[in-house]
């Protein structure tokens, strides 16, 4: 009756299982929702951008209402960066982006390679779309490197994309420009397009030693490849229910551009699927994000000094089982624990005697056993109650 693509299993993974017999409360520290963390809305001015009697009147247009991408390509100039509004699709989130991109780009069977690990969504939308994924992997010295020998070990015939993601979630590493220019050459010689996804672009922690390369793939006339940049107001204005995202078009050559949004449209055609209220209110929930944006970051920098803080703290022999990997940006942090167990039995061990929840590294792709995610966005006395209490239970080891 369904497609083969819907044989999903869906039992509940052992953690949501353990979750729904819980009787105990437990403080969640993977709450990754920016609107139901207690951040200070501005409420008024984002009713008011909804509530436009323009959105009475129904104007379709393909490619998005031209005044909203008039306002992003001005978030875009506000950066330094020349994005004209003809480069731009809307769409209804930026998952969506990647699905109309895979659309675009590929046959059934052919291939996108994406970094590993990394968030867990590339999945399904791969397989929605019938493509297959090979992950190439980001490995940790002191900071996470992509490893660009494996990453060009396996092109092949069937490979039509690279993702990056910049920063990455959850590791919050920025693509370095050396790597950019290595992948940027790579993508150009075996006519591969780049898929740049910077949905927590904005939100850098420490740029030093990051230069990213916006700048260089932004410029309408970039050489080859030809480069789809995806962000959206989820994270980018913390109103994931908005519902508005979009795809730059950048790189290539003129004609290879003018195709892809060509194709773009026609696909986007096909859905109208972006909220006409949205559009119309475009402008004006870009400037309102702006004040959660900061809020986000300031709840962010305060919860990564409370877990430093907590790590510097520990006695002496669990200090150096339990570290935070290092990173530059995003919404998440990545505790290495010690390995003396899985991350999976870790989780549920921090759940059952911690009464925290933090996810399993594994539901990432990280190839340690032992790496545990955990969000900045929590409360902050939720965060620091959940952090303590985590870490006491690795000071008993
Ligand atoms: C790196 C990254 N890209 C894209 C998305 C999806 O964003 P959207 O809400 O716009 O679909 C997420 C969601 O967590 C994400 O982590």
């Amino acid at each position: 009756m369904f497609a083969r693509r819907t044989q999903w299993d869906l039992r509940p993974n052992a953690l949501a299982a353990a979750l729904a017999h819980r009787t105990r409360p437990w403080t969640d520290l993977t709450v990754s929702n920016p609107t139901a963390v207690g951040l200070d809305y501005p409420a008024a001015e984002i009713a008011a951008a909804w509530a436009s009697l323009a959105a009475l009147r129904y104007r379709p247009d393909p490619r998005g209402w031209l005044p909203a991408r008039e306002a992003i390509a001005n978030y875009y100039r506000e950066r330094g960066v020349a994005v004209a509004p003809e480069q731009l699709i809307l769409t209804a989130s930026t998952s969506e982006g990647y699905a109309h991109l895979l659309r675009l780009l590929c046959d059934p069977g052919d291939r996108i390679h994406v970094p590993s690990p990394s968030y867990p969504l590339l999945d399904h939308l791969a397989a929605l779309a019938d493509v297959e994924i090979a992950r190439y992997p980001l490995w940790y010295e002191q900071t996470w490197h992509c490893d660009l020998a494996a990453l060009e070990q396996q092109l092949g015939e069937r490979s039509r994309a690279i993702l990056v993601i910049h920063p990455n979630n959850p590791t919050g590493s920025y693509c370095r420009t050396e790597e950019w220019q290595a992948l940027s050459q790579m993508a150009a010689r075996r006519r591969l397009a780049l898929i740049v996804d910077e949905v927590f672009f904005d939100y850098v922690w420490d740029f030093a030693g990051v230069a990213p390369p916006m700048q260089a793939y932004c410029a309408p006339e970039t050489a080859a490849p030809l480069v789809f940049v995806l962000n959206g107001f989820s994270k980018l204005c913390g109103l994931p229910q908005a519902k508005l995202a979009w795809i730059a078009v950048a790189g290539g050559d003129g004609a290879m551009r003018r195709s892809a949004l060509e194709k773009l449209e026609i696909i986007a055609d096909t859905f109208l699927s972006v909220g006409g209220a949205v559009q119309i209110g475009a402008a004006a929930l870009l400037a309102a994000g702006a004040t959660v944006r900061s809020q986000i970051s300031a709840r962010v920098a305060s919860n990564l000094a409370v877990l430093d803080r907590a790590l510097a703290s520990l006695p002496p022999e669990s200090a150096t089982l339990v570290t935070r990997y290092a990173a530059e940006g995003g919404w998440s942090a990545v505790l290495r624990w010690p390995n003396v167990r899985s991350d999976e039995a870790w989780a549920r061990m921090l759940l059952d005697r911690a009464d925290v929840l933090l996810h399993p590294g594994h539901f990432y792709d990280f190839a340690s056993e032992s790496a545990l995610v955990l969000s900045l966005l929590p409360d902050p006395s939720d965060f620091a109650a959940g952090v303590s209490r985590a870490l006491a239970l690795a000071g008993e080891l």
